[in-house]
C-alpha cells in the first residue's frame, strides 16, 4: 500500500517538472566534468586492462535504440543524459575522446557541449590514478577544446556561448573511497585538500569563461550495495555516509564563497543525500544491484558482468550495479534537480540556472 501511494507521488512529480524537453535547447552548450555516474564512453577509449569500461553487456541493456553498451555505467541512459534532456538535448554531450576520434570535437562544442566524464576519476590525480582521465586532465582537455573554439569561432562569440553554458560537474566520491582517514585530523586533512583542489577547480573553469555551475554534490556512499553487503545485516555504513556529509558540507560553504568573489558565478548545488531519499520513494528494491552475482547482487565486484543474472524489473530497482543507479533512478533524481519545490537544491534549482542570461 505504502509503495503504491509513494509512487503516484513519483509520476505527478515526472510530470510536472519538465524543463525544455527538446524543444530549443535553452542553453547553447553543455559541459561535463565527472565520474562515472556521468561518464557517456570516455573510458572506452583508454588503455590499460584496470580502466572501468561500461563496454559489454549488459550494460545499456535499455538503451534507447539498444540495447548498446555504450560506456554509460547504466542500463540505458545516465543522469547526464536526463540533465541534458531537460536543457533541451537529445542526450548527453559526446565524450571528448570519442569526438576526438572521429575529429568532431568543434562542431559538437559550439552546438551541443562535450562531456569529459570518466569512471573513477577523483578530484585528486592520485585518486585510481591512471585508470582514468583525472579532474586536472579534463580541465586540460577543456581549455584545448576552448581554444579550437576560438580559432573557429573567435573570443568574443566564445566567450559568449561559455557564459552561458552549463557546467554540469560530479566529482568527489571516489575520493572518498581512496581514502581511509583514521582520526579526525586525518579527516581535516583529507577535506582540506579536496576543498581547495576543488575550488580551485571550479575557479579555474570561471576563468576560463564558466558562469553557469551545476554540481552534483557527494552521496551517500555508504548506502551503495557495493558497501552494504561487506555487512551482516546488510545495513549502510553510517560512517562512511556521515564522511561523507562532512565533506558535502565543506563544498557547500566552498561554492558560497567562490560566489561572493566572483562576478556572475552562478551556481546551483545538488543536495546527493536529499536526492537519494526522494529516490528511495520510487522504488522497490532500494539495497541490491539488479545486475550483479551472489547476495544482494553485489558479490562478483563492482560491475556488471555478461554472465550476471539480472532482476526481473529492472524500473524497481534504484541501483543497476553494485555502485551505479538505473536508468529508471537517473532519471528521477533528474527530475528533482530541476523542480525547485523539491528542495534537492540551492541556492537555486537547476532550471533556474539554466535561465540565467549572460
Ligand atoms: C589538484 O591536484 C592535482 C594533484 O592531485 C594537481 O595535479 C592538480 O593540478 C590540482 N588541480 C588544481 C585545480 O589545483
Ligand atoms: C552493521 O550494521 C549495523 C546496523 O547499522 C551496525 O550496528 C554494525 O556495527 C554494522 N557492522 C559492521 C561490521 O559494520
Ligand atoms: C563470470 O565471469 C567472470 C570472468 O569473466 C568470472 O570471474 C565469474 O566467476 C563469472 N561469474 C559467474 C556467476 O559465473
Ligand atoms: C557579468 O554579466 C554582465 C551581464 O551579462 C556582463 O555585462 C559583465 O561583463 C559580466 N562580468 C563578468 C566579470 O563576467
Amino acid at each position: 500500500m505504502k509503495h503504491i501511494v509513494l509512487l503516484g507521488l513519483v509520476v505527478v512529480l515526472a510530470v510536472g517538472a519538465s524543463t525544455a524537453r527538446l524543444g530549443k535547447p535553452v542553453v547553447p552548450a553543455v559541459f561535463v566534468l565527472g565520474g562515472s555516474t556521468l561518464d557517456v564512453g570516455n573510458n572506452n577509449h583508454l588503455s590499460g586492462k584496470d580502466v572501468p569500461r561500461a563496454n559489454v553487456p549488459f550494460y545499456g541493456v535499455d538503451f534507447p535504440g539498444g540495447p548498446m553498451p555504450t560506456g554509460r555505467f547504466s542500463n540505458g541512459y545516465n543522469l547526464a543524459d536526463f540533465i541534458a534532456k531537460h536543457l533541451g538535448f537529445e542526450r548527453s554531450p559526446l565524450a571528448y575522446l570519442v569526438l576526438k576520434s572521429r575529429n568532431y570535437i568543434i562542431p559538437s562544442a559550439l552546438t551541443r557541449g562535450v562531456s569529459y566524464a570518466s569512471a573513477g576519476a577523483g578530484i585528486l590525480d592520485s585518486t585510481n590514478a591512471g585508470n582514468n582521465i583525472p579532474l586536472s586532465k579534463q580541465l586540460l582537455y577543456f581549455a584545448s577544446t576552448k581554444s579550437k573554439m576560438e580559432d573557429a569561432w573567435g573570443t568574443h562569440k566564445v566567450s559568449t556561448l561559455l557564459a552561458n553554458s552549463f557546467f554540469l560537474l560530479g566529482i568527489g566520491n571516489n575520493d572518498l573511497f581512496q581514502t581511509s582517514p583514521k582520526t579526525a585530523a586525518d579527516v581535516a586533512t583529507i577535506y582540506a585538500t579536496l576543498v581547495s583542489n576543488y575550488s580551485a577547480a571550479i575557479a579555474d573553469l570561471y576563468g576560463m569563461g564558466a558562469r553557469k555551475f551545476g554540481i552534483i554534490n557527494v552521496g551517500p556512499i555508504g548506502c551503495l550495495p557495493r558497501v552494504r553487503v561487506l555487512n551482516k545485516t546488510g545495513a549502510c555504513n553510517e560512517a562512511l555516509n556521515r564522511y561523507a556529509a562532512g565533506f558535502a558540507a565543506i563544498v557547500k560553504l566552498a561554492l558560497a564563497n567562490l560566489a561572493s568573489k566572483l562576478p556572475n558565478f552562478s551556481y546551483s548545488l545538488a543536495d546527493s543525500f536529499a536526492v537519494f531519499n526522494l529516490q528511495t520513494l520510487g522504488f522497490v528494491n532500494l539495497d541490491s544491484a539488479c545486475c550483479g552475482t551472489g547476495r544482494m547482487g553485489a558479490e562478483g565486484g563492482e560491475l556488471c558482468m555478461r554472465n550476471d543474472t539480472l532482476c526481473a524489473d529492472r524500473d524497481a530497482y534504484l541501483f543497476w550495479d553494485s555502485v551505479h543507479f538505473t536508468q529508471q533512478a537517473a532519471e528521477l533524481g533528474a527530475v528533482g534537480l530541476f523542480d525547485g519545490s523539491t528542495q534537492l537544491t540551492a541556492p537555486i534549482s537547476f532550471k533556474q540556472l539554466a535561465y540565467k542570461r549572460y
